[in-house]
């Protein structure tokens, strides 16, 4: 099975996640309707891909034609029924369940009925949201890294009740794009992050115990064990917020102490230092 045809993708949630996700789509020659609360996130979204497309000009791995093609694929939207005839919708709004049940809730009114409804959640589980909906065997995890454009793994996560159908779509939809898909099921941080949340926690517990720097740290574990960033930036990178929610999530479920959040991180978070985005994390940024 290779799942079903597919024209148009919508993207609800166009932060650093969605605004990649919608990227990749247009790249690959979908048709994005990208949504998101207000005009002006939208706005920024569709500034963000405009800018990574062109450094692609720049390199000359994309022509400008090909950049003009793809950014007009991308129509910006503020309300959810603009995303009605699409064939299959990721969701990437906040990790808060409650927040992604009602919008799933309203996606399955809003959105025809042979769609497929995805979750790009990094721990929350694929079940519990499409619980609310009436029909949750079109609803499946779509699980992206960051960055969305440069991380060629998705997590095409089955729950419990998801048609063969609606994860095959997204299986082949991921390879579509370029990625390389792996399908698992609906388990506490699927597959990367059951492993790497600890593991990241681990190394933030090591700069105290060790008495390291962050810097240091870093140089560490890249000039040591091979890794393409330090744990550090890693963390700035996907957001401190992110990371200590993932990590409450994982912690929730798991109870393994390894999983929970270090005090460090959890008041760097009370702080407003989310990494990247806020400017300032374990390192300062000028561009965020
Ligand atoms: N979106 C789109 N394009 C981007 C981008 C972004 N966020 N960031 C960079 N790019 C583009 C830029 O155009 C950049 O080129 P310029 O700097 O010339 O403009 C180009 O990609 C290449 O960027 P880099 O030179 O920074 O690329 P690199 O070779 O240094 O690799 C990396 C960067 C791929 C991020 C690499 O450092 C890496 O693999 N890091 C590990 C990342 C990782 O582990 N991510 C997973 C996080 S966990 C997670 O996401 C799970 C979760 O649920 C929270």
């Amino acid at each position: 099975m290779n799942g079903r045809d597919v024209r148009r993708v919508g993207v609800v949630g166009l932060g650093a996640m969605g605004a990649g996700i919608a990227q990749v789509a247009v790249e690959a020659g979908y048709d994005v309707v990208g949504r998101d609360v207000t005009e002006d996130l939208c706005a920024k979204a569709g500034e963000r891909i405009s800018h990574f497309l062109q450094r692609k000009v720049d390199k000359s791995q994309l022509t400008p034609e090909e950049r003009e093609v793809a950014l007009a694929r991308f129509a910006p939207a503020t309300s959810l029924e603009e995303l009605a005839q699409c064939d299959v919708v990721v969701e990437a709004i906040v990790e808060d369940l409650e927040a992604k049940q009602a919008l799933f809730a309203q996606l399955d009114e809003v959105v025809r009925g042979d769609a497929v409804l995805a979750t790009n959640t990094s721990a929350l589980s694929v079940g519990d949201i499409a619980a609310s909906t009436s029909t949750p065997e079109r609803v499946v995890g779509m699980h992206f890294f960051n960055p969305a454009p440069l991380m060629p793994l998705v997590e095409v996560v089955r729950a419990e009740l998801s048609s063969d159908d609606a994860v095959e779509t997204a299986f082949a939809l991921a390879e579509s794009f370029g990625k390389r898909p792996v399908r698992c099921h609906d388990t506490p941080g699927f597959v990367v992050n059951r492993i790497l949340i600890p593991l990241l926690n681990d190394c933030i517990r090591v700069l105290d115990e060790a008495r390291v720097s962050p810097e240091d740290l870093d140089t560490a574990m890249t000039a040591g064990a091979g890794w393409p960033m330090g744990p550090c930036a890693l963390v700035d990178l996907v957001g401190i917020d992110v990371h200590v929610h993932a990590s409450e999530a994982l912690y929730a479920k798991l109870h393994d102490p390894r999983t929970a959040p270090p005090p460090r991180i959890v008041a760097m978070r009370n702080e407003g230092l989310l990494g990247r985005k806020s400017g300032r994390g374990f390192y300062t940024y000028e561009s965020r």
